[in-house]
């Protein structure tokens, strides 16, 4: 397998698309609140990326081969759904978990990161939830370093969702990211030590742990796109596009709003 690093050119580029990223996620927060609908936030997001930010939406008309075109602009996965939920007509109420996915497009590079948000009070189990695949991924991201293989960040993030009694996703997967949206490598959230590809400096993909309350096993809806869960038990995910650099890690999602890092990861990268 291949995977070239990026250029520093082309860096200062991804560093761009995924503040960009990270904003939308800032500028939608306000909004998430009992009775808006998953399609207002789309509208909100396309506005703010389209007309503010002049990026373009990733999502929207994206069609991997298999797949009718994403009719939208962002993803929103609501409680039970894993992945790519589809913004609909459907209103919030209190107590729902949502993951509202953002990926743009600017200066011809992606950006794609993703957080969980509570609408209203959650209950303690969804909280428990967010947190733990909150720090799945950030155990996945603290080892990212030159030499380090990929197997070695799955099974960090494996690990901890299973020691908290939780079950990884296996049917996505992060995925490499430049000036295409999903390149190589892919970037598993389970593994075993000492497999897979070897990580060097300037390598850019994203870390974005799928975590079951329940079972793993998952199941699409006929749109062709929503992933929800078999057993119907929460899922959570969180989402960074990050850099390999010759210390250690950047993280390239970045914005005033980003949650901070929990307090495992030793200190900052960046
Ligand atoms: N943003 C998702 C990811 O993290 C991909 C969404 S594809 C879409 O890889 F078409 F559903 F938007
Ligand atoms: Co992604
Ligand atoms: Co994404």
């Amino acid at each position: 397998m291949s995977v070239a690093p990026k250029t520093a050119d082309e860096i200062a580029k991804m560093r761009v698309a995924g503040r960009l990223a990270s904003e939308v996620l800032d500028f939608v927060t306000p909004h998430i609140k009992p009775g808006i609908t998953t399609e207002d936030i789309d509208r909100i997001c396309h506005e703010y990326m389209v007309n503010v930010q002049q990026t373009i939406p990733a999502p929207l008309n994206y069609a991997p081969p298999g797949y009718t075109p994403y009719p939208k602009s962002i993803c929103t996965s609501v409680n039970h759904v894993v992945c790519h939920g589809v913004p609909g007509d459907k209103k919030l109420k209190s107590g729902d978990i949502v993951n509202v996915d953002i990926t743009v497009i600017k200066d011809g590079f992606h950006g794609d990161t993703s957080r969980m948000f509570y609408v209203g009070q959650p209950s303690v189990q969804a909280r428990r939830l967010c947190e733990i695949t909150y720090d799945c991924m950030w155990h996945g991201i603290a080892r990212v370093r030159p030499g380090v293989q990929l197997g070695d960040i799955g099974c960090a993030i494996q690990r901890h969702a299973e020691e908290k009694g939780c079950s990884v996703v296996r049917e996505f997967c992060g995925h490499g990211i430049g000036r295409k949206f999903h390149e190589e490598p892919q970037v598993l959230h389970y593994g075993r030590p000492g497999t897979g590809l070897t990580l060097m400096d300037g390598m850019t993909f994203t870390i974005e742990p799928m975590i079951n309350a329940g079972r793993a096993e998952i199941r699409g809806l006929a749109d062709g796109w929503t992933i929800v869960t078999k057993d119907h038990s929460l899922s959570a995910q969180w989402e960074h596009t990050v850099l390999v650099t010759a210390d250690g890690f950047d993280v390239l999602t970045v914005s005033a709003g980003t949650p901070a890092r929990p307090d495992f990861v030793a200190r900052p990268h960046g």
